[in-house]
């Protein structure tokens, strides 16, 4: 017995194509094409039929987007083209999502054992049909696919700034274009409740508005008074899952305790600990104020919101936060202290494990299970929880050898609210530098590993948290092209992935994007400033790495536009003193994307030979030990190539000028940002040795009480040297009062400026 879906195309045109391989712009990389002889003619004035309930959802999205007109009552005479479905033979196992495709010159034939994979194998075909002009032949080929990682996600934050649903949807239609499955929703937090819940109406009443929002820069700590809010309604919320369940994507909610809890706790004060009163947040951050761990009513009310939302979601996941959750409110107060008594709980982060593990006993009574992010790792994690890494890998490693599910989301390659591109033409982002070809890099099952615990990685997603991110078109800017990458990651066989490939695939995506009015990012062709050690001493060697694609790169060195008519690169660039380097990348003539600068500040230590010990955390190394002697200093944008980053409390730098010389001012520059943990050392030991063996301690610059943003360690006491000595002391622990107190800090140093 067989069920057909019938698409028959009028043959309007057969164009011959050409002699190699035809290009086909799939995106993510199906698992196995076969080319074949011959060609199938395509064309938009087709027939769509099926008779099997199930299909009708997808008959009717594949009908809008290839185009074609819907026609239950028959096929027209005539030569048609039939697109059939077939389900997989049923000895054959494969995964729910894995689909074949075969193109002939008289027909189409879908394959699938589901109609998850026949979805997946729509998506396919709408990249092959839909957006190709009318009369576009196909090569004939067979297509057998399916994907690496079942878990292949996105992440929304609507609380920061709030989103319509029809938005929702239109971002939903991207996950479905990439064969993305997961939609992570992200509804609850400090700055605003965005999910009605019946039995409690305040929390949206009261906590889906602010009476402002934060502005411009994080350092600036600007503040507008325009009200902002919003929320949807459960049918709203209805409506948003039963769109993205005719996609085959599950909608995963996200309900944030027990900290970015603000919102909730404005709307029921006597939820925290000291009683409030609250306000819903006009800025971002981490906040001391969160629920109270001690208080039954917490999880009473936790569980009414968590038994409204298990109706809402049908998915096996429910997210529950669990993220930077300071633990000062809960060292004071009596109703947690109590908790921690009668429970046996030696420490805070015990109760945060308690709080987490009596909502998953409630939500596994339901029949569902939840995830967090890693730091419900800490204090013990719940027995049937899945863990999101977003603090790098390790929380992940953790959790899947204590074989628990994860997903991981490491700030370092998934989190897209970071630059991904030069700062300077990019609009204010939260900091990090994120490209595309690094999104493309990322392995999502950590090398530590074995073959056994990797089958606990269940993929990957991208977050967009929205501080920064005001307007649709933005959000779509800073997903894409980044979650093509992702997805392509999570999608295709790893030892296919080929960067040059893939970009030439996404060269014509962004032609479908435009014509879709989809708003993406061109950092793709930016060219890369890669920094490194000149032979000569003092001198900067910049090696201009473009993208790979055709194309021929300009610079100039004088802070101007590159043109066509500016010094093309074809060899390293010898940089011997101050000045704005620009590079663009050019194709016949035209400018392709924006230019990207670096802007050089020559000093004596600039382009000398240094040591570091230790070396930078992995995370933030990207400019590697040069970076402290290029030229670039480092601003408070926080952008990684330039800022290199430690987890240690004593780092040591020597820098050997060549020859003695006279020196007056020596210097070195920290970062002091305490709401991301990073604090500047509270002393830099200054030292100078002729011989570089012993050293001559000279001053001990502190750290100024009030220091914020970029901190300078100075030392000003004239002298004869070779070697100048740095040692960077770090605080051990991040002092109480602030956030991730108790926690390791981060150590930020860039740029050493001797004169
Ligand atoms: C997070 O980015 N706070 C999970
Ligand atoms: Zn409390």
């Amino acid at each position: 017995m067989r069920t057909a879906l019938l698409f028959s195309a009028l043959l309007s045109s057969f164009l011959a194509i050409a002699q190699q391989p035809p290009y086909l712009n799939i995106l993510p990389k199906p698992e196995k094409i076969t080319f074949k002889e011959g060609v199938c003619p395509i064309d938009r004035d087709r027939v769509v039929d099926a008779s099997e309930p199930w299909f009708r959802d997808i008959k009717k999205i594949l009908a809008e987007e290839i185009g074609a007109s819907i026609d239950t009552s028959g096929l027209p005479s005539g030569k048609q083209l039939i697109i059939e479905f077939r389900p997989f033979d049923a000895e054959t196992i494969e995964p729910p999502e894995a689909y074949w495709i075969e193109v002939n010159a008289e027909d189409i034939i879908l394959a699938a054992g589901s109609a998850e994979g026949f979805y997946r194998g729509t998506r396919t075909l709408v990249q092959l049909l839909g957006d190709k002009p009318i009369g576009t032949p196909l090569p004939c080929m067979t297509i057998e696919d399916k994907p690496r990682f079942a878990w292949r996600g996105m992440h929304l934050d609507v609380c920061r700034h709030f989103f319509p649903v029809d938005f929702v949807k239109r971002y939903i239609d991207l996950l479905a274009r990439y064969k993305m499955n997961t939609f992570h929703w992200h509804l609850t937090d400090d700055q605003g409740w965005r999910i009605e819940i019946k039995k409690h109406p305040a929390l949206t009443d009261v906590g889906a508005w602010r009476k402002g929002s934060q502005v411009g820069p994080y350092s600036r700590r600007e503040y507008d008074s325009i009200p902002y809010g919003g929320f949807y309604t459960q049918a709203e919320i209805k409506e948003v899952v039963r769109y993205a369940q005719e996609r085959h994507i599950t909608v995963v909610p996200e309900i944030e305790m027990p900290g970015h809890a603000l919102a909730a706790l404005a709307a029921y004060p006597h939820l925290g600990c000291t009683g409030g009163p609250y306000e819903v947040q006009k800025g971002w951050g981490v906040f001391d104020d969160v629920f109270c761990g001690g208080k039954d009513p917490t999880f009473l009310l936790l569980e009414d919101v968590l038994t409204e939302v298990m109706e809402l979601f049908p998915g096996e996941y429910i997210h529950i936060g669990g993220d930077e959750c300071p633990k000062e409110r809960w060292k004071t107060c009596a109703h947690c202290q109590a908790r921690m008594k009668t429970e046996g709980l030696k420490d805070e982060h015990e109760l945060q494990s308690y709080f987490i593990q009596r909502i998953e006993k409630f939500v596994n009574a339901k029949g569902r299970k939840i995830i967090g992010w890693d730091e419900i790792l800490e204090g013990g994690l719940a027995p049937n929880a899945a863990v999101m890494s977003w603090r790098g890998t390790e929380g992940g490693t953790t959790a899947a050898q204590q074989q628990h599910p994860v997903v991981m989301c490491p700030g370092s390659h998934c989190y897209f609210d970071h630059y991904q591109g030069d700062p300077a033409y990019e609009p204010l982002a939260i900091g990090g530098f994120t490209t595309v070809q690094k999104v493309y890099s990322y392995e999502p099952v950590p090398a530590a590993l074995t073959a056994e615990q990797a089958k606990y990685i269940l993929g990957a997603q991208g977050n967009i948290w929205t501080e920064y991110i005001l307007s649709q078109e933005h959000v779509q800017y800073m997903a894409l092209p980044r979650m093509i990458a992702l997805a392509e990651v999570l999608w295709s066989p790893k030892e296919q992935r080929n960067e040059a490939d893939f970009v030439r695939r996404l060269e014509g995506e962004f032609r479908t994007l435009s014509a879709k009015s989809i708003s993406h990012s061109k950092s793709l062709y930016n060219v890369a400033f890669k920094l490194g050690s000149s032979k000569k001493r003092g001198q900067v060697n910049i090696d201009l790495v473009p993208p790979p694609v055709q194309g021929e790169v300009h610079y100039t060195t004088d802070n101007t536009e590159p043109m066509i008519s500016s010094p093309l690169f074809n060899t390293p660039i010898e940089q011997r003193t101050s000045g704005t380097v620009r590079a663009t990348l050019f194709r016949d003539g035209i400018k392709v994307g924006n230019a990207t600068s670096r802007a050089f500040k020559f000093n004596i230590a600039t382009g000398q030979a240094i040591t570091v010990n230790p070396a930078p955390h992995e995370r933030y190394n990207d400019g590697g030990k040069f970076a402290l002697v290029d030229g670039i200093t480092a601003g408070d944008k926080r952008v990684n190539h330039e800022w290199l980053g430690w987890r240690d409390e004593r780092v040591t730098i020597t820098v050997d000028l060549g020859t003695e010389q006279w020196l007056t001012r020596m210097e070195l520059g920290s970062l002091m940002e305490p709401h991301s943990w990073i604090h500047a050392p509270w002393e830099v030991e200054v030292s100078i040795s002729s011989d570089g063996t012993s050293f001559t301690p000279l001053d001990s610059p502190k750290r100024p009480a009030d220091a914020k943003g970029r901190v300078q360690y100075r030392c000003s006491i004239p002298m004869m040297a070779r070697f100048v000595r740095f040692v960077a002391k770090g605080v051990e622990r991040i002092p109480e009062g602030n956030a991730g107190a108790g926690e390791v800090p981060w150590l930020f140093l860039d740029e050493i400026t001797i004169e």
